[in-house]
């Protein structure tokens, strides 16, 4: 499939992966960006947390099951600080230079992990994203949802993978399992809400089928954008 998408864009595009640990999110998003740069397209990969010398620091400190009584609104404050030097430093930059932005997390996971999960609320979420991210938001949003437990197992399974190899980024994943179900449901909740930005994939789906569906769907965004031949 060609999709036109070879010339520049004019202004950018900004696209965020989001979804429960283990959904299937980095796989995917590797996989479009691959896509997209055969299609021409100059491609920025990035995450939240993490993606800029300061973030990757913020990120170390979060995700480490180490970290000890890190306060909820503390954990809030970390992952805006992290956000804002990544728009600052990474996102801005490159959407001005009419570049396309991949991004693995982005405001919805705070909504989801820190409104849902640690039952902070929504509301909190959407005030501080609008004080520290100036207005930023993804033109469109992959959500992946697999089937709940399956998505936990793979999650769980991934982090004995990589701290047998030393690293210790566990803090998430080790939570209850009524906590992952609170993300869950935000994330359904946030999917309803703005179903303009917010595209839901069935996770429970071979690699390859979910690729060719995203595909369509990013296919489908940057066609409108370049408006009628
Ligand atoms: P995330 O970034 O959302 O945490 P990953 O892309 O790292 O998820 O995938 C987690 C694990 O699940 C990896 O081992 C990956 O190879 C595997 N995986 C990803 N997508 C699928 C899929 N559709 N079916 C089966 N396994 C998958
Ligand atoms: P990451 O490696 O990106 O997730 P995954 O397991 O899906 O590959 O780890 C990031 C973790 O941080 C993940 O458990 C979700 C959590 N998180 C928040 O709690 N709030 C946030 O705002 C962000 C961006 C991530």
């Amino acid at each position: 499939m060609s999709a036109g998408t070879s010339q520049a864009l004019s202004r950018g595009f900004f696209l965020t992966f989001e979804g429960p640990d283990g959904s299937g999110k980095s796989t995917q998003l590797r996989k479009l960006s691959a896509w997209l740069e055969r299609e021409g397209q100059s491609v920025v990969v990035t995450r939240q947390p993490g993606g800029t010398p300061l973030g990757d620091r913020i990120r170390a400190l979060i995700l480490d099951s180490r970290t000890g009584n890190l306060a909820p609104m503390a954990e809030l404050g970390l992952m805006f600080s992290d956000r804002a030097q990544a728009i600052a430093e990474v996102i801005r930059p490159a959407l001005e230079q009419g570049r396309m932005v991949l991004c693995d997390r982005f405001t919805d996971s705070t909504e989801a992990y820190q409104g849902g999960g640690r039952q902070l609320g929504s509301e909190i979420v959407l005030r501080t994203h609008k004080v520290m991210c100036g207005g930023l938001n993804p033109d469109l949003t992959i959500l992946l949802l697999a089937d709940f437990d399956r998505s936990l197992a793979r999650a769980r399974r991934r982090n004995d993978r990589t701290a047998a190899s030393g690293q210790n980024e566990g803090r998430f994943e080790s939570e209850d399992v009524e906590f992952h179900r609170r993300v869950y449901l935000k994330y359904r909740e946030i999917a309803d809400r703005e179903p303009g930005r917010v595209v839901s994939i069935e996770g429970d789906q071979p690699i390859e089928a979910i690729h060719r569906r995203i595909v369509a769907v990013v296919d489908e965004r940057l066609r409108s954008m370049a408006g009628p031949c």
